[in-house]
């Protein structure tokens, strides 16, 4: 909240025409108007959105700020703004399509030359080792209960994206990270990491954690990077695999995780390969939220006529 109050400050000129796509009860809407902004456009989703006109009301700003219930692919508005605000930031930056928010929004409702905040978004993934959580939400599904087996279940909890904040010390090796997305310019909401990972320690791999870095305006950032000190105190993105590795230095972690969008929902996708020091692989895995779906194989299979 702080990093988007400071860049909107930053940002907004007076007379300003501001979109605030995901505004919530419209704080930010409130914060761009106390900036200086002439109109702000609150496009929200959910009910909350009812009440944005008496907020904005209630703080003096019920001239300036016009409330949209609706999902912002499906807005128009009567003009277009010299700033979007996308706040839909999530544990992995990107998971609640603000890549194709913003893509949208800046094709229909933001005028040339108009400015995004966040600005950039940078996305990082590390293997990790998380041994209490990993039991927790994944591994005991071996265990029976009531002398029953529920195992079965454990393959459609490997295919989770799951969230969790973890420490430094749980991390494997040294993360790798993608380019700056700059969201004036990105014209895909695909995501796609084709990364090998040198293992630094003794340790057991759980799967990989993925976290964001956004500039919101120049010299405003905020992120979930666990090795960062001022770090947001948020859940990163957990990409478990379906059984624990024991690794160790020199070890190698070939992983390949994407993001791949279709009519606006994510699909995530993980792979990896595990090699020791002879360069043997050891192990292999394909995980994704699709197989994590429980639309299942039967159920697909029913579809197709005989
Ligand atoms: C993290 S909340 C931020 C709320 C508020 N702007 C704030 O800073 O506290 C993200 C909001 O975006 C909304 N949202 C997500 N995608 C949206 C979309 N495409 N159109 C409209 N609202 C959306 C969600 O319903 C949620 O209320």
């Amino acid at each position: 909240m702080h990093a988007y109050r400071d860049a909107i400050f930053q940002v907004v000129r007076q007379g300003d025409v501001v979109a605030d796509i995901g505004a919530g009860l419209g704080v930010l809407s409130l914060q761009a108007c106390a900036a200086g902004a002439a109109r702000v456009y609150a496009i929200e989703i959910d009910a909350v959105a009812n009440l944005i006109p008496d907020i904005a009301n209630t703080n003096g700003f019920a001239d300036r700020i016009v409330a949209y219930k609706g999902v912002s692919f499906e807005i128009d508005l009567p003009e277009r703004v010299d700033i979007v605000i996308a706040s839909m930031l999530d544990s992995f930056g990107v998971d609640s399509n603000l890549l194709e928010v913003v893509i949208d929004a800046r094709r229909r409702l933001l005028k040339p030359g108009g400015t995004i905040i966040p600005s950039a978004l940078q996305l990082s993934v590390c293997p990790i080792e998380v041994t209490s959580f990993y039991e927790e939400n994944v591994a005991r599904w071996s265990q029976p209960r009531f002398g029953f087996s529920f195992g079965d279940a454990r393959r459609f909890a490997a295919n989770q994206r799951l969230c969790t904040r973890i420490q430094r010390e749980s991390l494997l090796a040294t993360p790798k990270s993608s380019d700056q997305i700059e969201l004036l310019f990105v014209e895909s909401a695909a995501v796609s990491f084709d990364v090998d990972f040198l293992i630094e320690r003794i340790g057991v791999f759980h799967g990989f954690a993925g976290w964001f870095d956004a500039t919101m305006a120049a010299g405003v950032r905020c992120g979930n990077s666990p090795l960062d000190a001022h770090a947001l105190p948020w859940a990163l993105s957990i990409f478990p695999v379906e059984h624990p590795v024991p690794v160790q230095p020199g070890y190698t972690v070939k992983a390949r995780i994407r993001a791949v969008t279709f009519q606006r929902e994510i699909t995530w996708v993980w792979n990896a390969q595990i090699f020791d020091l002879a360069g043997v692989p050891i192990a292999v895995f394909k995980h994704s939220t699709f197989e994590g779906s429980l639309i299942t194989r039967h159920e697909l299979v029913r579809e197709i006529p005989q």
